[in-house]
Order: structure tokens, then sequence, then C-alpha cells
């Protein structure tokens, strides 16, 4: 059966997967780099870009050897070339093209954000589940980079419908948690410490924007969450910087686990809001059909809580949820070559002249 090699190097994950054509996932293999931007409180891009330069030759390797196929059974080559860090995206690019040319196969260019929403159906089987019951649909990306959501007609077709007008849900988790003293990622170690505590102890704001709105917002439930671990500042002195009363290390923690879980009931609320907002407006187009499932990625859709909550949005309103595995929420190839299939099953392929764009995803139609 036809087998893809995709290659992932958006953000700070080396990634490279083997993924048959029925949507089989025989390796997906991450090499992350939390450990090096750790003691920066986030990614640094210079350091993001040279670690994918060691890491992806021995990445690609492995994917093969875990797959136990060989290079000559590759039928094509694909990359996430958008969006992204552009020094971390060259070098991805750069290898893919470098396989597929030495390989003589197809280079197919492939959008994250688009690969993200498709990691649902990955290791779920095509003729179970046929294209004519799956879309329309509704997409949801919420990750580190991106909040946003979309109107898909296909698993190639997708068109913005809101997104962050400030901070992506993921970095207000990462940011919640440097508040916290959590070390980076604070995303899944929020999601941990929140099940300890009492979500109704803090009233932090759920962005609603203006009431037909179908954008995020972050940055003020951020701020909430400063100033209910270190207090709200007393005004500066002339020349002074404001000072802050305590930090987190003054705080319990049984007083930092409510903080936590307070926080990911706003988070979570707004995501669901929204939702709601975005099906009621495609429901309200006379011309546009109604969406018949929900597709959500990006690694803040491995939040415990999220994923209760996009089960009970679907049921609540008839939708059938495609959620990823845990594996394939974070940055991953798996997603990468998945999509890349749909794509090669059309003959549209790419060729070597492609080039890494950083700009977020508007619309994609094929
Ligand atoms: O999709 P991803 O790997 O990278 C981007 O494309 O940005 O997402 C990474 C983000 C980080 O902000 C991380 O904290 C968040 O996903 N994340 C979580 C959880 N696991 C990862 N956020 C909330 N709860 C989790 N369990
Ligand atoms: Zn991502």
């Amino acid at each position: 059966m036809t087998l893809i090699l995709a290659i992932e190097s958006s953000c700070d994950e080396t990634a490279c997967a083997i993924v048959r054509a029925d949507r089989t996932v025989l390796s997906n293999v991450i090499a992350s780099q939390h450990d090096l931007h750790r003691e920066y409180g986030g990614v640094v891009p210079e350091i993001a870009s040279r670690a994918h330069v060691q890491r992806i030759i021995p990445v690609i390797d492995k994917a093969l050897a875990e797959a136990g196929v060989s290079q000559d059974q590759i039928a094509a080559v694909a990359v996430g070339n958008r969006p992204g860090l552009v020094g971390s995206l060259l070098v991805g690019i750069a290898a893919a093209k470098a396989a597929a040319w030495s390989l003589g196969k197809p280079l197919i260019a492939i959008d994250h954000i688009q690969a993200h929403l498709y990691a649902g159906l990955l290791d779920t089987n095509p003729t179970d589940l046929p294209t004519e019951q799956t879309f329309p649909a509704l997409g949801l990306v919420v990750s580190g980079g991106h909040t946003a959501s979309f109107y898909m007609t296909d698993p190639l077709s997708c068109q913005l419908l809101g997104s962050t007008i400030d901070d992506a849900v993921g970095e207000a988790y990462d940011k919640a948690g440097a508040i916290l003293g959590l070390p980076h990622p604070g995303g899944p170690k929020i999601d941990k410490l929140a099940q300890a505590g009492n979500d109704r102890a803090f009233d932090f704001p759920i962005s609603r924007l203006d009431k037909a709105s179908l954008d995020f917002s972050y940055s003020g439930l951020k701020t909430a969450v400063l100033y209910a671990v270190r207090g709200i500042p007393k005004p500066p002195a002339p020349g002074e910087k404001a000072a802050f009363q305590r930090d987190h290390q003054d705080l319990t923690d049984a007083h930092k686990a409510d903080i936590a879980a307070s926080f990911q009931r706003a988070a979570v609320r707004a995501l669901i809001l929204k939702l709601q907002r975005a099906l009621d407006s495609i429901k309200d187009q006379p011309d546009a059909q109604n969406p018949v499932s929900l597709f959500v990625g990006g690694g803040v859709s491995a939040n415990s809580l999220l994923r209760t909550e996009i089960e009970a949005f679907c049921d609540k309103n008839g939708l059938v949820p495609f959620i990823p595995r845990l594996e394939y929420c974070l940055d991953n190839a798996a997603m990468i070559a998945g999509l890349a299939h749909e794509r090669l099953a059309r003959a549209d392929v790419d060729d070597l002249t492609i080039t890494a764009d950083p700009t977020p995803t508007r619309a994609v139609r094929r």
C-alpha cells in the first residue's frame, strides 16, 4: 500500500512519520526540544532551528526503522511548510526537498493548521468513514501559537471563521503556568494541577468580545491570573516600577490548584461558547450546508476538560466528534503525512520550488 514519509519542524518539535494510504500510522517519531528552551520560559527561535539541524537526519532514520520500511518503498515526501517559525520550517523543508529529489519522488507541502484538524482521522479507516458522512465540518485548532475556528467542506478545504485577537489559548496556559511557577510548557501541568482544585474559587473572565464576534481573546484571562497570584500592583512612585505584593512562592499548593482549576474552566468555557456561536452563524446562512461533525486539533486538544466539553458540545448539537488520540494532538508528522495522502490521491503535488511561509492560515481551498 502507498506510503508517505512526512517531516514536521514548524516550532520546537523535530518529527518524522510514515503513514499508509488507509491512514494507518506506521511510525511517529517526535524529538522534543522542551529541555533546551525551559530556562528561557518559551521557545527561542534560533535555538530551535539549530536543534532541528542536529536532529532531523536521526529522526528520519528512526521513523524508517520503526516503520520497518526502506526508502525505496516511499511513494512521496511531505513537509509542513506553513505557518511556523521561519528558521525552523526551513530545516524541515530542506530535508524534505533533499529526500524527494534523491528518491525521485513527489514533494507535497502541507499547511500545519489544516494538518492539526486532520489528526482526528489518523488510525481511522476511510471505508468506515466516507467523506460525505464526515463533511461539512466545524474545525477548532487550539495550540501554543493558534486558536481558530474553521468551516471545512472536505479535508483539503477550510475557511477561517474566527481567530484570537491576542494570545493563543496554549500560550495563555503556558503564561499562567509560568506565573504559578510551573516549568514550561505549563499547559499539561495546569491540566494536572486543576484536578485537585475548585474551579469556582476564582471568578476569572470568560472572554465573549462583541455579541456576534467569532474571535477569541486570552490576554484578559492571563492578566486576571497574574493579579490572583501576585496581587494588584501598587501604583509606582515616579521613576519606579510597579511593585507586586507577593509571588507564587507565597501561595499554598491548594491555593495554586484553585487558580489552575478556575483558569482552566474560564479558558475552556470561552472555547465552547465561541464554537457554539460559530455553529449558529453557519446555520444562519441560507446557502451553507450545516456541519455534521467537529474536528479538533492542536496541543490543547490533549486537555482533559476540553475533551470532555467537546464531547458534550457534540452531543448537544448532534455532531460527530473527531478528537485526535493523545499522541496526535501535539505537533507531529503523522498528521502531515495523513493530509498529504489526500493530495496524492488527487495527483495534486508540488515541486522543489516550495518555500517556508510563516503567516497564519486563513483559507485553504484545493
Ligand atoms: O500544537 P502544539 O504542539 O504546538 C503549536 O503548534 O503551538 O501545542 C503546544 C501547546 C502548548 O502551549 C502546551 O502547553 C499546550 O499545547 N498543551 C496543553 C496540554 N498539552 C499541551 N494545554 C492544556 N492542557 C494540556 N493537557
Ligand atoms: Zn501545532
